[in-house]
């Protein structure tokens, strides 16, 4: 799949390379920018036509665009690129100086302190959680009412990840604010990452004030979960616990803004990407019955009719197949950035020392060079006899190297007992109101997903 001068490599230096290839197009002044405000999917996805990395000019800026999984994978990979670039920058207005947004020395610090909450004996812990989360929201719907899965999969994901790996207290008041809140913040995100114009998100428009609210609350809300534990001075053994515990590289106790960062980084990173794939996964079901009806005769098959737990989910083959064919055709994470440290070379191109680098999942996992039938959803292409080596190169949704989602596969367990628990109950038909086209966010979803909930008995 790869063209240009060499193979996936990165290294520094190489003061002979040359610069990639710009990518063709774009307006005058603006540059590709406004191929990305208009149709960010469609520039992104057209770029592999023009080579394996190609330049593209935000402004007065030129970027770099990584369209060869090979490349992609060598970028991840090297110390070279560091986590920066517009998305970074702009998520760092909402959580700070996480763990998804650090580098170096602190990140690999931070890392450390939450790697064990997703070691597998703890989500073997955290799946009841999971489970009990799962069963609630399938027992809320009623028969033939209107249900937005994008709504109820965004509060249940909201409350599995504040209930199993930070135990915040009063659940139910501070789910429904963190929802709010979270919710609000990420529609103004992306915005103010296409067009980074500061002073004019100051001016007192009542969406700027909203963003702005919802953000002060989030924080706020925050600030009260950590006061609260750090002030009931018990270890419940969870993240929370091991954050207000550790130390820094001095050996002292981390600071207030950091145990903040912190818990704001994992609320945002642990609730966001599992709903916007669950509402595509529910989404991808309603338009393909047969998909759903297999599903269904599989949990059916693996549990005999009672409720689904943890320990089924090595025998919900399917189960998994639909959640990574749905992340594939339909990826929440579309668009990452990097940031080169130093000057470099990628692929046999030069790279500046600050350079911008931009991928997207979703060019590459929809790209026919490596899937049949590239836009179908095919769960079945996933099976081990059928997939190939292309196509496994090409998905990553959960991204590799040290940036490599700590979450996969919690939330490859939590989706899957959410829809194996869902599947044997009801079924969803879709509503006219419905609205399947992407939205274009700091992550991917449907713009309006409301399904009518049909009891299964009733079908
Ligand atoms: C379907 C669900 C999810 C998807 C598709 C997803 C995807 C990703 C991707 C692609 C990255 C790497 C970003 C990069 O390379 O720049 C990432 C990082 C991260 N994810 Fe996930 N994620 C999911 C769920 C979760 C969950 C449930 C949690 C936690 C509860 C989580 C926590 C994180 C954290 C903390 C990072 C930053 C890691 C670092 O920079 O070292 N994610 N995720």
């Amino acid at each position: 799949m790869t063209e240009g001068p060499s193979t996936a490599t990165a290294d520094r230096g190489a003061p002979g390379a040359p610069p990639p290839p710009w990518a063709g197009g774009g307006a005058p002044l603006l540059g590709h920018a406004w191929n990305l405000v208009r149709d960010p999917l469609g520039f992104l996805a057209g770029l592999r036509g023009s080579g394996e990395l190609v330049r593209i000019r935000l402004g007065p800026r030129a970027a770099y665009a990584v369209c060869d999984p090979a490349l992609v994978a060598t970028l991840l990979k090297s110390p070279d690129f560091v986590v920066g670039g517009p998305l970074w920058d702009t998520m760092e207005l909402l959580i700070g100086k996480g763990v998804a947004t650090s580098n170096g020395q602190v990140h690999r610090r931070q890392r450390r302190m939450i790697q064990p909450a997703f070691r597998a004996d703890r989500i073997a812990e955290h799946a009841a959680v999971m489970e009990q989360e799962a069963r609630a929201m399938a027992g809320r719907w009623r028969p033939g009412a209107a249900v937005d899965l994008g709504d109820e999969v965004f509060r249940t994901a909201v409350r599995i990840v504040a209930r199993s790996l930070l135990h915040v207290e009063s659940i139910d008041e501070r789910a429904e604010r963190l929802s709010s809140s979270l919710h609000t913040v990420f529609g103004g995100l992306y915005r103010r990452m296409v067009l980074s114009a500061g002073p004019f998100y100051k001016l007192p428009l009542p969406a700027h004030r909203r963003f702005e609210d919802a953000l002060a609350d989030l924080h706020c809300l925050v600030d009260e979960i950590v006061a609260e534990r750090r002030n009931s001075a018990t270890d419940r053994e969870d993240l929370l616990s091991a954050l207000l515990a550790a130390k820094d590289e001095n050996g002292e106790a981390l600071g207030e803004q950091e145990v903040h960062d912190q818990t704001v980084s994992l609320l945002v990173a642990g609730a966001e990407n599992v709903a916007s794939t669950l509402t595509w996964t529910f989404q991808l079901l309603a338009e393909h019955p047969a998909e759903e009806n297999r599903l269904r005769a599989e949990v059916r098959n693996v549990t005999g009719g009672r409720q689904v737990v943890f320990g089924d989910l090595p025998r919900l083959t399917h189960t998994r197949n639909v959640i990574t064919e749905a992340m594939r055709v339909r990826p929440a994470v579309w668009i990452l950035t990097r940031r080169a440290v130093a000057d470099s070379v990628l692929g046999g191109y030069r790279i500046p020392a600050g350079a911008d680098i931009v991928y997207s999942p979703y060019a590459m996992q929809r790209d026919p060079r490596a899937f049949v039938r590239h836009l179908e959803f095919d769960p079945d292409r996933w099976l081990p006899e059928r997939v190939a080596d292309a196509g496994r190169q090409a998905m990553m949704p959960f991204g590799t190297g040290n940036r490599k989602c700590p979450g996969d596969h919690f939330s490859m367990a939590e989706m899957a007992i959410i829809l194996a628990t869902v599947a044997p109950r009801w079924s969803f038909a879709p509503l006219p109101e419905t609205d399947t086209a992407p939205r274009i966010g700091i992550t991917l979803q449907p713009r309006r997903l409301r399904l009518r909930a049909v009891a299964l008995r009733d079908v």
